[in-house]
């Protein structure tokens, strides 16, 4: 919506631009026709200041620490509801109703399956590859088998192809543990839930009946609604970026999933755990913080820090409780869980934390949970990636239905050679 108008000078002359004003969060200055008007460009690399598309899913209050998807708080959401109904909500903006969540779960639970030539993707693979290169690679080679539901134009192509994504995802990555450890691919189990299925399709084996643990059940699908969706960050910004283009669902995800693998974004648990590993005990702590405040040194605290939350990061608050439930159900007792306590107390007493205001974020807790309940470090991401398909495809879908949507092209300020004239091999 249009409201009061912001006020350019540029060489001395005033150019007005339109202020738009959302539900909630800071108004945004419309400067579509600031090139045309001044024949200048912004320049805000890292985006620090530019929101980047209008959406109706996600809002974050970085200052106050809130996290709503389509107006509920992660909180609420994370404690009463499951991940196949924070799937619906993103998805369709609105919680379903019992008949339409039954159906909801039920396309999901029917999607689960590969196409059996899939399996020949993974022999290509080495033994010991990462995850994430493999779920980057396999997703994108869903584009190859689905060409029954690849019209991005036809909002019915679309909702299929965003069922498959989030239905076969947990099969996918599975499968990528699978591999790496050697052990038969598991098929899918109707009979169980979105969650269940996929700890089964992880830790089970064709010779033995798995049994799920309602508790670590119901901690993962916690971790995968606190994953879900989370605005526009790096990694769904390039699904958005790779969709613009009119690019295929599948391919896009993939660009999403390749993104995510940085030790900045997604990647951060597997590195928070291995920091939290490293340090050891309590009493190595404060030269870990001392390290991470040191300028000349490029370590960091990983877990620490969000680029737009500046207090606590309200997924972390639930990380932490559901750390110790998951303890309580396995019998475990990880050290490790001691040492993120304590770390998270002194750097949040340190006045370098308290004046940047870095809090523990998401990744703080979760690797403590996921290697609890038997992850290797680097699946985390490929379950980061598995949780998050549910926001790519949001976001994506939302922005091919918006009919204003046009390719993302973003400008530069160049600073390369001017105009020079070749010259040929013999006279350099
Ligand atoms: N440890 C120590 N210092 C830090 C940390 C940290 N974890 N994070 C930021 N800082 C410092 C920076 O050195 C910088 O100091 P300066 O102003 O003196 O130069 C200041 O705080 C601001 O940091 P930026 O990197 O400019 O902040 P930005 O918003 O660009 O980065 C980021 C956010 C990438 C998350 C950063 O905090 C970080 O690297 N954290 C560790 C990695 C991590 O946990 N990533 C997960 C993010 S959540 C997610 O993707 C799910």
């Amino acid at each position: 919506m249009a409201d009061k108008q912001a006020e350019l000078t540029v060489g001395g002359e005033n150019f007005d631009f339109p202020t738009l004003k959302g539900s909630c969060g800071p108004d945004v200055i419309d400067i579509r026709k600031l090139y045309g008007k001044t024949d200048r460009f912004t320049f805000d690399p890292g985006y620090k200041s530019t929101a980047s598309c209008e959406s109706a899913l996600t809002f974050i209050d970085g200052q106050e620490g809130v996290l709503l998807h389509r107006g509920y708080p992660i909180g609420q959401l994370a404690e009463n509801s499951s991940f196949m109904e924070v799937a619906y909500l993103l998805l369709n903006g609105e919680l379903p109703s019992q008949d339409e969540y039954a159906d909801f779960t039920n396309t999901i639970t029917y999607h689960t399956m590969l196409h059996d030539q899939m399996r020949q993707f993974y022999q290509g693979f080495r033994r010991d590859a990462h995850p994430m290169a493999i779920m980057c690679g396999v997703v994108g080679a869903l584009s190859s088998f689905y060409h029954d539901s690849t019209d991005i134009s036809d909002p019915e192509h679309r909702k299929i192809s965003s069922h498959r994504l989030i239905a076969k995802m947990p099969t996918i990555a599975a499968w990528a543990y699978k591999y790496a450890v050697g052990q038969p691919f598991m098929q899918p189990d109707n009979s169980l839930s979105y969650t269940g299925n996929f700890l089964r399709m992880t830790f089970g084996v064709p010779a033995e009946e798995y049994e799920v643990v309602p508790a670590v059940e119901k901690a993962m699908d916690r971790i995968f609604i606190l994953h879900a969706d989370h605005e526009q960050n790096a990694s769904t910004s390039t699904v958005r970026l790779a969709g613009s283009s009119g690019a295929n669902p599948f391919a896009c995800i993939s660009a999403g999933i390749a993104c995510l693998w940085g030790p900045a974004h997604g990647g951060a648990n597997e590195a928070a755990l291995n920091m939290l590993r490293e340090i050891g005990t309590p009493d190595r702590i404060p030269h870990y913080i001392e390290r991470a405040k040191d300028k000349n040194d490029p370590f960091r605290l990983m877990g620490f820090g969000h680029r737009v939350y500046k207090n606590y990061d309200p997924r972390a608050t639930v990380m932490q409780k559901t750390v110790r439930e998951v303890f309580d159900a396995l019998k475990v007792n990880d050290p490790v869980f001691e040492t993120a306590l304590k770390l998270e107390e002194m750097a949040l007493n340190d006045p370098y934390f308290q004046e940047k205001k870095l809090f523990p974020n998401v990744d703080f807790y979760s690797g403590v949970i996921l290697s609890a309940i038997g992850f290797p470090t680097t699946m985390f991401t490929a379950l980061f990636a598995l949780a998050r398909t549910v926001g790519w495809v949001a976001q994506w879908n939302e922005m091919i239905s918006d009919p204003g949507q046009v390719i993302g092209r973003p400008r530069q300020l160049y600073t390369g050679p001017t105009q020079r004239d070749y010259v040929p091999l013999d006279k350099r």
